[in-house]
């Protein structure tokens, strides 16, 4: 499937490979940032999500959380995968709570050096696919 409808995005396919699914997130036909799955591994069941919302006019709008949600919907549903995970930097508040809006969870905390007595502190999230489909709100009645 090229193109999957969000709510409010679309996401189109713009370039497949065996491990790497990477979709443009469109708002009415404008390209407003990518979204992809990374490091596909077919057999464990597992992916990295990534996405960045390019056009900071159009952050912060619920443009990314709807991403995120249509992409795990289309990973868990269509492309029967199992778990998805992300890296995200604990002090990206916005990122952690789209993420968190869309039903990831916080699993661990890493602390990389990026200099002399300086340190980043990295949020590594997941999401598996019953948690998912528990979360999601019936579409019946
Ligand atoms: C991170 C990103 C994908 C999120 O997408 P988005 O469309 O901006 O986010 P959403 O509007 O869906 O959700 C953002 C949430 O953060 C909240 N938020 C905004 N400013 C905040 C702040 N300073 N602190 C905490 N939360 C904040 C918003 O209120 C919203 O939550 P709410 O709906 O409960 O009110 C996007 O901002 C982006 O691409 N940023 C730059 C690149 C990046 O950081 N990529 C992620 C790397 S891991």
């Amino acid at each position: 499937m090229s193109e999957i409808m969000g709510d409010k995005i679309e996401l189109r396919l713009k370039a497949p490979s065996r491990c790497r699914m990477l979709y443009e997130i469109l708002l009415k036909g404008e390209v407003i940032g990518e979204i992809e799955l990374d490091h596909i591994a077919w057999r464990s069941g597992e992916a990295e999500l990534k996405i960045g919302i390019s056009n900071p006019a159009r952050q912060r709008q619920g443009y990314g959380t709807d991403a995120v949600s249509t992409l795990l919907e289309h990973a868990f549903v269509t492309m029967n995968l199992g778990r998805i995970y992300l890296r995200v930097h604990a002090a990206n508040e916005i990122a952690v709570r789209c993420y968190e809006k869309a039903g990831f969870k916080k699993k661990g905390r890493l602390r990389r050096c990026i200099g002399e007595d300086m340190e980043e502190e990295i949020l590594l999230m997941a999401i598996c696919r019953d948690q998912f489909l528990q979360g999601k709100p019936s579409k019946a009645g």
